[in-house]
């Protein structure tokens, strides 16, 4: 694989060619990810659940963030490495600007932030410093107890347009990528036609440029699936096999199918 860059995925969305993205945090999965041809790992703080056993993603700081940037760049040489902005380490542009400088000292080539109107500024900030920005819109985990639990949204029509007109704000501010969490198929598609950018899905429907999943989900480790997950490891028989797998079902378009979206 060669290096990947914002430019490649660009490629990528005007080619209509479909892209996985998987979280990884340790060097030793970051060499399986790259070995699957996986281009783009997303560090995600979901670590806090995954890794560290927390109930939610809000305990993990901007240095645990720093440790496993570090340790999946190690482990890797040619996939784009998303890292995220943990909960309370971007409550102004000054403190995004110091959290972002550390995760991209640490290996990261993009950070990714959860919100939107109220993150414009920043976004322009980071991305005028050198820093590019991947946005995060509908569920975001680290408001989970503002959203009341972890919930499809965008189901009304109000929210559904709220959404709609935070991801065009977004990518004008300058964000080079989207995600889209637990949003109604229909919507994600219309929200993805509406960009430039490419918009990676979870539990957002098949009409995304591409998929990202939780690497203990997808290889079926988690407690409890979320209705958006495939297990990969159900049909194969090693690791590396489940990763190519998912790789491959994003490349080809059959996963997600209609069974995991909302
Ligand atoms: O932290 C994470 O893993 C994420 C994905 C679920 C998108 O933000």
């Amino acid at each position: 694989m060669s290096k990947v860059t914002i430019n490649t995925l660009q490629a990528h969305k005007q080619a209509g060619e479909k892209f996985a993205v998987i979280t990884t945090y340790d060097a030793t999965f970051a060499h399986l990810v790259e070995q699957a041809g996986i281009e783009v790992i997303l560090v995600g703080d979901s670590l806090g659940m995954v890794l560290q056993g927390h109930q939610s993603t809000l305990p993990v700081s901007n240095d645990d963030m720093a440790y496993h940037i570090a340790s999946v760049s190690r482990g890797c040489d040619a996939p784009l490495i998303i890292g995220d902005l943990p909960f309370g380490a971007y409550n102004t542009c000054e403190q995004a600007l110091a959290s972002s400088t550390v995760l991209m000292q640490s290996g990261a080539h993009m950070v990714k932030l959860e919100g939107g109107e109220w993150l414009l500024g920043t976004i322009s900030a980071l991305v005028e410093r050198g820093i590019p920005v991947c946005a995060h819109l509908g569920l975001t985990p680290q408001s989970v107890n503002t959203l009341g639990g972890y919930k499809v949204q965008g189901r009304e029509q109000s929210q559904a347009e709220q959404i709609l007109e935070d991801a065009k704000r977004v990518e004008a501010a300058g964000a080079s990528l989207l995600v889209l969490e637990c949003v109604p198929a229909d919507l994600a598609a219309q929200i993805t036609q509406s960009l430039q950018i490419p918009v990676i899905g979870i539990g957002a429907g098949a009409g995304t440029d591409a998929q990202v999943l939780v690497l203990h989900d997808m290889l079926g480790l988690s407690k409890r699936l979320p209705k958006f997950v495939h297990n990969f490891m159900d049909s194969q028989s090693n690791i590396q096999a489940a990763l190519s797998a998912y790789n491959s079902a994003v490349q080809d378009g059959s996963f997600p199918g209609p069974e995991h979206s909302f």
